[in-house]
């Protein structure tokens, strides 16, 4: 038996809800074929390009084998894992194989199991990557559009209702950091004020209100955050430039894709995009930061072919 599903790419945090929030974007897709033949214990092969070989460090491996495991399958699995989406620039690469396993094996093995539930295995993936199993890619992987993380024990996400008409242009620099994600996580500040808690938290609604409402004035509003972006600021230098720069020429706004190094510029028919592209990867350059941009739109979330 053999199964191929496929997952999109994903921005994280969009701003103030780091950990909460994610939106899957068309711009990269991975590919995840599984195969399994009967077998007496659980093994799990895998075949990649660019990203672990072993099980247990490749996240949509590590994520699959927890779910079979959970369920006590034992068969020979054979997964092979064609990266579309690149890794270490904040686009969620390791949440996107992960989201393609856990829906493909869901499929294979006719498990039935809700979106909450195909995250929460697929959020072990996050474990082999970054040592912490985050959902927000995952999730936005798994089901698709702009969705909330809602609840971590017992994982529920919820999606968003998105009534913008706006599309992402991402600047994404030429480099790619190796476990760039666990030290972006040590860099997250342990305890934070009140005060800021309650600014951040204005953002965070803001921006849900205005993709609800269709209000860009509050997605513009929403998109900032005084916490996460400020404390790994060094990973992203060009950032605040960049930002500042592209709403003069009308973006809705920008914020870090993830933990960066990537940003993600929000648009729409108002913005003047070749102007934002011009200048917007001029400021990196200028930073020692070569980018290439690439357009990307909300998209659907992990399928079997
Ligand atoms: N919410 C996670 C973080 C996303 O910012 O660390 C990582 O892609």
């Amino acid at each position: 038996k053999i199964v191929i599903a496929k997952a999109y790419s994903s921005s994280a945090n969009l701003g103030a809800g780091f950990d909460i929030l994610a939106m899957a974007h068309d711009a990269f897709h991975d590919v995840v074929e599984i195969s399994s033949q009967p077998s007496s214990s659980l093994q799990v092969q895998v075949e990649a390009n660019g990203v672990p070989k072993e099980p247990e460090r490749n996240s949509a491996s590590f994520a699959l084998m927890k779910m079979l495991e959970e369920f006590g399958i034992k068969a020979k699995v054979k997964v092979k894992v064609n990266k579309g989406v690149p890794p270490g620039l904040g686009m969620g690469s390791s949440g996107a194989s992960a989201a393609a396993a856990v829906v493909g094996g869901n499929e294979l093995f006719n498990l039935g199991l809700s979106k909450d539930d195909l995250v929460k295995f697929a959020m072990q993936g996050e474990i082999a990557s970054s040592g912490s199993p985050h959902p927000d890619n995952v999730a936005a992987s798994v089901v698709g559009g702009v969705v909330a993380v809602i609840s971590g024990e017992p994982v529920r996400v919820s999606e968003i209702p998105i009534n913008l008409d706006f599309s992402l242009i991402l600047f994404i620099p030429k480099v790619a950091i190796e476990s760039k994600t666990k030290k972006a996580r040590e860099m997250v500040p342990k305890q934070i004020e009140l005060q800021k808690l309650v600014k951040n938290s204005r953002y965070l609604s803001s921006l849900i209100l205005g993709l609800i409402k269709g209000d860009r004035d509050l997605v513009r509003l929403g998109l900032n955050d005084d916490i996460v972006e400020r404390s790994r600021e060094s990973l992203f230098p060009y950032y605040w430039k960049l930002k500042e720069e592209v709403i003069k020429y009308n973006a809705i706004g920008a914020c870090v894709s993830g933990a960066g190094p990537t940003i993600a510029v929000f648009v729409d028919e108002k913005s003047e995009r070749d102007e934002i592209i011009k200048r917007g990867l001029k400021i990196c350059e200028s930073y020692g930061y070569e980018c290439n941009f690439k357009d990307a739109k909300v998209a659907r979330g992990a399928w079997v072919e």
